[in-house]
């Protein structure tokens, strides 16, 4: 296994991880490989926010008692080690449920009328697409899509002629939940910012994964999920440059949001509390933290290095199976740990079955990524995803387990 050169102490990232000592389906250890739809969870995360409603459990921003206001110093500094991570502003951090509801966020409170355009991309998630459609469909604006080449890289070559002065935003995946994909987001955003166009991210499946940083990338707006990074559901994140928070109305409204509230109407306070409706997710918040400090110690280039190695052990160990074909780049150049793949022959929810009794957990269908599949010619895929806590001999196991899948299936090998 020298060839695949380790980055992260693996044993002791797998002790944190009470979920990866059970056994699953026949006995078998369990081979956690869907960490792209939700990661498993460290106990550091667990205490915090154990820690959190045994200690503080107030309401942040409401209490003027000791717990309300612990409630609040724990939520607020979620948010400034939030901000530090992606090397953004806390008033730049709005807390959101999950990656979806960030960009609905957006595309909610954008203004857009007939002849402005958006351009999204055809490897989009359902939840970069939809919500433009429904814009667009509500606001009489054009939606517009760069295609993806075969190899599943998106085709930049009329990038000149589909970001024009007619574009209101870019809506671009920071990271294909499908092909593992890497865009080049700064490119896209400068050419976009030259035509006086904004950029959304979805940061979904890179923040977990890679070093972000909004100033290098440039974009406007990034969106993310707190519950694909060690964190825990029900808490997202949407970050905004300032000013265009600053100028964009609120999208849900009541408590907690509001300057003054008269019968005739109401003013609203400034970001990021204007988008933070109700009582917010305090334990939560608590927990992503805890996610953000764990990805941290570790270190976010070591984490996509160990990523890195173990994708290029995957795409080599598919490769030499007969009749397995991989979706997207087979380097892992600007490629991130998604592998998605067909087994000729075989349905995918057939593959995914017979990983699941020998243990091996991945996903199966069109990932919420419909037409991409549709453009790369298939109907629906297997996947794996990789993430800290995975190991080469992982990555060997699902290799067997297809092997075994086809011989199961008398396929082709
Ligand atoms: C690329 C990408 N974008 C957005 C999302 C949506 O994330 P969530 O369901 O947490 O809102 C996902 C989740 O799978 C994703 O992979």
């Amino acid at each position: 296994m020298n060839e695949f050169p380790e980055h992260l102490d693996v044993e002791a990232i797998r002790a944190d991880f009470p979920a990866l000592a059970r056994t699953v389906r026949n006995g078998n250890p369990l081979i956690y490989l869907d960490s792209g739809a939700t990661s498993q969870k460290p106990v550091q995360v667990l205490d915090a926010e154990r820690s959190f409603y045994e200690r503080h459990n107030g309401a942040a921003h409401r209490g003027t008692h000791l717990l309300g206001e612990e409630a609040t110093d724990v939520y607020e500094g979620a948010r400034a080690k939030v901000a530090a991570f992606i090397g953004a502003d806390a008033g730049e951090v709005v807390f959101t449920k999950n990656a979806t509801e960030a960009i609905n966020l957006v595309a909610y409170t954008m203004q857009a009328s007939p002849g402005d355009e958006i351009l999204i991309t055809e490897m989009e998630h359902h939840a970069n697409l939809v919500p433009w459609q429904q814009l667009c469909q509500r606001t009489g604006a054009t939606l517009r899509w760069l295609s993806v080449t075969p190899e599943g890289r998106l085709d930049l070559d009329d990038l000149d002629q589909m970001i024009t002065g007619r574009t209101k935003l870019v809506a671009v995946t920071h990271q294909s939940n499908v092909t593992g994909t890497i865009p080049p987001v700064a490119e896209i955003a400068r050419a976009a910012h030259d035509h006086g166009a904004l950029v959304l991210a979805d940061a979904a499946q890179s923040v977990p994964h890679q070093p972000v940083d909004v100033a290098a990338l440039g974009v406007d707006f990034l969106a993310f999920s707190g519950h694909k990074m060690l964190g825990p559901y029900g808490i997202g994140v949407l970050f905004g440059r300032a000013d265009l928070l600053e100028a964009m109305p609120p999208f849900l409204t009541g408590g907690s949001m509001i300057e003054v509230v008269r019968m005739e109407g109401s003013t609203f306070l400034p970001p990021p509390q204007r988008f933070e409706p109700g009582v917010p997710a305090v334990a939560e918040a608590a927990g992503l933290g805890a996610a953000v400090d764990y990805l941290s110690a570790l270190g976010m280039s070591a984490v996509a290095a160990h990523e890195e190695s173990l994708t290029a052990h995957a795409l080599d160990a598919l490769r030499e199976i007969n009749g397995v074909r991989i979706l997207g780049p087979d380097t892992t150049k600007d490629r991130g740990g998604a592998v998605a793949f067909e087994v000729e022959g075989v349905h995918p929810h057939d593959v995914g079955q017979v990983l699941d009794e020998l243990g091996v957990a991945v996903r199966t269908g069109h990932h919420c990524a419909w037409p991409l599949h549709r453009a790369l010619g298939v109907q629906a895929s297997t996947r794996a995803t990789f993430y800290v806590y995975n190991t080469h001999a992982e990555v060997e196991a699902l290799a067997d387990g297809i092997r075994y899948a086809q011989r199961f299936f008398g396929a082709r090998q």
